[in-house]
């Protein structure tokens, strides 16, 4: 049987308990047990064999690795086949893809595009196991806090497994597409005055008075599914790899999930070295860059201020466990400005991928890095984008309507308004440009 573990104390639990905190007050995380028993049952080949089945669950990218994600009896699955995300690069003719290998000044790129989920975000792969050990527990309501992504995706998987669900959200701060989402799949959508962080304290009390099951990323069972985007992207890369892992951190649970992935993945003698992992912040909204340019002496929190919304958090919940994933894959962090995010995302779409303007920090941060000479122009880099192009339809349309006040929008494509009459000018011109 699996257990929960404190990060800090090393205090168990069993994963029979609804608990997301030790005693102590840290945070808890998901062991598993049987390493022996995995060792002898689990390689390459049949993972390789399950992905052109059309068995259930073995469909869906997350149910896959079940084995390493939450070992449960099939009956309780709730899952929409999430995961099974292209991994881009500028091979196989991909002219638009050279865009963004140019831009970041690197031939080596994979960009793995976890927007492709059925909700539009990677959550999906940690809500399908989360909703799942909803319905092992047997309760019956579950709730978040979010900057749109975590509560679009679990008022859909609510929605799946006939749980009533409760989103928290900061009012005012989140994008209407992912607003419209959870409202449409039916969750009580409930907004309050505040940022994230605030809005994830209250939840956590809420949850608790109520009994209500908490399935924000401090939840451990969200980081089991989310450590399959690492172990997707490596099955794709025949298993090779990287030298780097590129990815955004807000409240870090995906920073957390992707090293405990690539620490198992290790432990199982599935891969035998770990690529370096670089977690990218925005300058308005980064406590984790502040604190690792201490060396982790010291812990930040501050008011976050981005125009990506979905990274606008200030006080990550899972602090310690990125920490630790940071110092176990001589990783680093860096932070970007707005402008970098925004020029990043211009690119990225006009390379015909898409994402959100959190997604493009990645983008942003590999150009970052590579100018700095920490990643090398010779270096094999996959990054990940975290959520669709449509997720953020205002900010998109504000930048190449030129419209972002504050910002250069030197990437601006063209958005003509004309008349029948001097529309054959304006084709001609562009046809000749
Ligand atoms: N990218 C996107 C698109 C996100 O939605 C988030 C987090 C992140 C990156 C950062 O991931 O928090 O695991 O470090 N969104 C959360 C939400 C907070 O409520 O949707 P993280």
């Amino acid at each position: 049987m699996n257990y929960l573990k404190c990060v800090s104390c090393n205090i168990t639990y069993s994963t029979s308990e609804v608990r997301y905190r030790c005693d102590c007050g840290e945070i808890l995380e998901v062991k598993i047990t049987d390493w022996n028993k995995l060792k002898k049952n689990l390689n390459k080949k049949i993972f390789d064999d399950r992905l052109s089945s059309k068995e259930f669950p073995y469909q869906s990218g997350v149910w896959r690795y079940k084995e390493l994600v939450l070992p449960v009896s099939d009956k309780y699955i709730i899952t929409k086949s999430e995961g099974n995300t292209n991994l881009y690069s500028g091979l196989n003719n991909n002219k638009g893809f050279q865009k963004i290998t140019s831009f970041v000044g690197l031939q080596n790129l994979h960009l793995k595009h976890e927007g492709e989920n059925p909700t539009g975000s990677f959550k999906d792969r940690g809500m399908t196991v989360g909703i799942t050990q909803a319905k092992v527990l047997g309760v019956k309501a579950v709730a978040c806090a979010s900057t749109g992504n975590t509560s679009s995706s679990l008022a859909s998987y609510a929605a799946a497994a006939g749980l009533k669900c409760f989103v928290f959200l900061p009012k005012g701060k989140i994008t209407t597409s992912k607003l419209s989402q959870s409202i449409a799949y039916g969750a009580v959508n409930i907004q309050l005055d505040g940022d994230f962080d605030a809005v994830m304290k209250t939840v956590q009390k809420v949850c608790n008075e109520y009994k209500i099951y908490l399935l924000n990323s401090i939840n451990p069972f969200r980081i089991e599914g989310q450590k399959t985007i690492i172990f997707e992207l490596l099955q794709q890369l025949d298993w090779q790899i990287p030298d780097w892992i590129v990815l955004p951190g807000g409240n870090l649970g995906n920073t957390s999930a992707i090293g405990k992935g690539l620490f198992e993945l290790k432990k199982l003698g599935i891969i035998n070295k770990l690529p370096r992992i670089a977690i990218i912040q925005a300058e308005g909204a980064n406590p984790f860059y502040l604190s690792f340019k201490t060396g982790f002496k010291k812990k930040f929190e501050v008011r976050a201020r981005t125009v990506a919304s979905a990274i606008r958090i200030g006080n990550p919940v899972s602090f310690i466990k990125a920490k630790k994933i940071i110092e176990g894959t001589n990783g680093v962090v860096e932070q970007v400005s707005d402008q970098d995010i925004l020029d990043a995302k211009a690119v990225i779409d006009a390379s015909g991928i898409g994402c959100e303007p959190a997604s493009a920090a990645t983008v942003a941060g590999i150009k970052k890095l590579v100018g700095k000479k920490i990643i090398k122009k010779d270096h094999q880099v996959a990054g990940i984008l975290t959520g669709h192009i449509l997720k953020d339809p205002e900010i998109t349309l504000n930048y190449h309507l030129k419209k972002l006040s504050g910002y250069n929008s030197r990437y601006a494509n063209s958005i003509f308004e004309t008349n029948t009459r001097t529309i054959s000018r304006e084709i001609r011109d562009f046809l000749d440009d």
